[in-house]
């Protein structure tokens, strides 16, 4: 950690620790200061950080902090497509997919998606043959935006019928396989390198199964969405069928590219335009807000608080909206692999924790599972709440009443805790939550709420003097598991055990 913003955690480790209950006692304003609204046009969504134990003595030293660790530099540097990912010499430039950012590179990425908006209008009309169902085969950062955005936005009925296929286990995708039709299916293989492992298996098995089912020409109804086009060429895919991205879009935030294919054809592309829109809503404030004002700063400084002055090793998110049941997994790529780090920017080791474990689930399910932990465990666990105003379903609104009750409940309970002369039975509250609250999970609202999530993460980073952008950590695993099937290699005694009882090596 630089000199500079070690003086500052001194100072935030040496303020003073009220409870969430003398915060609000002490400042009858605490509600209008940590509640925000973000203004996306008809929409909007409110953050509440009431519940956390950011004060204005904390507000102010974080501020320094971002002062110290140069925040306003490093976002000016990623929106203006510098290298800000220094190990791998490369800009981030997801922002750009959405608009906003270094203009050739908005140009590019406008460029893209008009071929990409082209081939998902070609296909609705039919001039694409009968295209009934998508099997997108991906992994990581190339599947799980794509599945959660379709999962959230198109439960009302998809223009297409997506399945989303990322594990190498061939269960994952022979369940696919039982739900298409051969006839009426379009493969796309999405992979920023094209040349991940699980995805190519997965695109060869797809094409054998179309194949043996009658399609002659498999390879005419595969779209390949990647960074690496010529390999795709290579692999067999016809060079109109390609839907190409810039290398500078990271896999995790590559949903906006045209990764996001399979969002676009289930939703259509007024749809996919206004996810887009959404994401340059919180693009547009986290470039232009003052650090004061900016949300995905101040959700960071919350983040910082737990994890480095209070010691939370974890972070909880539970979504209590059936829409959003995958954010946890979408964001446990986001967070960890981004800030899942050990050394700074500069290559020194970092002498703090870097990121908290994300986990989370959905509400209410997860209260039945996981909450007493929550309430009466001895870890404390920050935790965020996702919902949305509207409902996602035409059913009697007690469904929506009891969801929402029970999730501002959860927050409420967290934070009172409750006394008691049987000490199994007392709560010791002062538990910290966040809440977001959507007015509704539209494709605006959801593309803002992604947006947000990379920008706090971006934020950790700085705020921690680390780069988000690599995932070197990802590399040896996969190394050893080409060297166990290529055979000849050894291995430690418990893995050549495994690897004989398995019959593999
Ligand atoms: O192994 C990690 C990773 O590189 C992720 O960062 C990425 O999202 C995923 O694999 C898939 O990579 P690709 O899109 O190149 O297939």
């Amino acid at each position: 950690m630089s000199d500079k913003a070690q003086t500052v955690w001194n100072k935030l480790a040496e303020l003073p620790k009220p409870t969430l209950a003398e915060l609000f006692a002490n400042d009858p304003d605490r509600l209008l200061k940590l509640a925000s609204r973000l203004d996306l046009g008809e929409e909007g969504i409110r953050f509440d950080w009431s519940k956390t134990h950011l004060d204005d003595a904390h507000l102010e030293k974080f501020l320094e902090l971002a002062e110290a660790t140069g925040f306003r530099a490093r976002r000016d540097a990623l929106f203006a497509g510098a290298v800000v990912n220094p190990t791998e010499g490369r800009a981030a430039e997801h922002t750009a997919q959405r608009g906003v950012g270094k203009e050739e590179s908005v140009e590019q990425a406008l460029g893209y998606h008009s071929r990409m908006a082209a081939m998902v209008e070609a296909i609705h009309r039919g001039a694409m043959g009968d295209v009934k169902h998508l099997i997108h085969v991906g992994i990581g950062g190339s599947a799980l935006g794509p599945a959660l955005a379709v999962d959230a936005l198109a439960r009302d009925g998809a223009m297409v019928d997506v399945h989303v296929v990322s594990n190498i286990d061939g269960a994952a995708l022979e369940a696919a396989f039982k739900t298409c039709d051969p006839a009426t299916t379009m493969l796309a293989v999405a992979s920023k390198t094209f040349t991940t492992i699980e995805t190519m298996t997965n695109a060869e098995s797809a094409l054998d199964w179309l194949r043996e089912n009658g399609v002659d020409d498999p390879y005419g109804r595969v779209v390949a969405l990647t960074a690496s086009p010529e390999r795709a060429i290579e692999w067999g895919v016809d060079e109109t069928r390609i839907l190409p991205f810039a290398e500078s879009v990271g896999g995790r935030y590559s949903l906006w590219s045209s990764i996001g294919f399979p969002v676009a054809l289930a939703l259509g592309w007024p749809d996919f335009a206004e996810m887009l829109e959404g994401a340059a809503i919180v693009d547009r404030h986290f470039r232009d807000a003052d650090p004061a004002e900016n949300l995905p700063l101040r959700a960071a400084f919350a983040d910082q608080f737990y994890a480095r002055l209070r010691g939370c090793q974890t972070r909880a998110v539970f979504a209590y909206d059936e829409r959003l049941a995958l954010m946890p997994d979408y964001l446990q790529q986001l967070e960890m692999e981004s800030n899942g780090k050990s050394v700074t920017m500069e290559g020194k080791p970092v002498d703090g924790p870097t990121a908290p474990i994300t986990w989370g689930g959905v509400g209410t399910d997860a209260q039945h599972a996981v909450f007493q932990l929550l309430h009466q465990g001895t870890h404390i666990v920050p935790v965020d709440f996702i919902a949305s105003i509207a409902p996602g379903h035409e059913l009697d609104l007690a469904h929506h009443r009891i969801l929402l009750s029970n999730c501002f409940a959860q927050g409420a309970a967290l934070m009172a805790g409750k006394s008691s002369d049987d000490p199994a039975r007392a709560y010791p509250g002062d538990r910290p939550s966040t809440t977001i609250l959507l007015d509704e999970v539209s494709p605006v609202s959801f593309g803002a709420l992604i947006a947000f999530h990379e920008h706090r993460t971006f934020a950790n980073a700085v705020l921690m003097e680390i780069n988000p952008f690599d995932q070197f950590g990802v590399e040896l695993g996969k190394e050893i598991a080409k060297q166990i099937d290529k055979g000849g290699a050894s291995f430690d005694p418990s893995t050549e055990a495994l690897l004989e009882l398995a019959g593999i090596g």
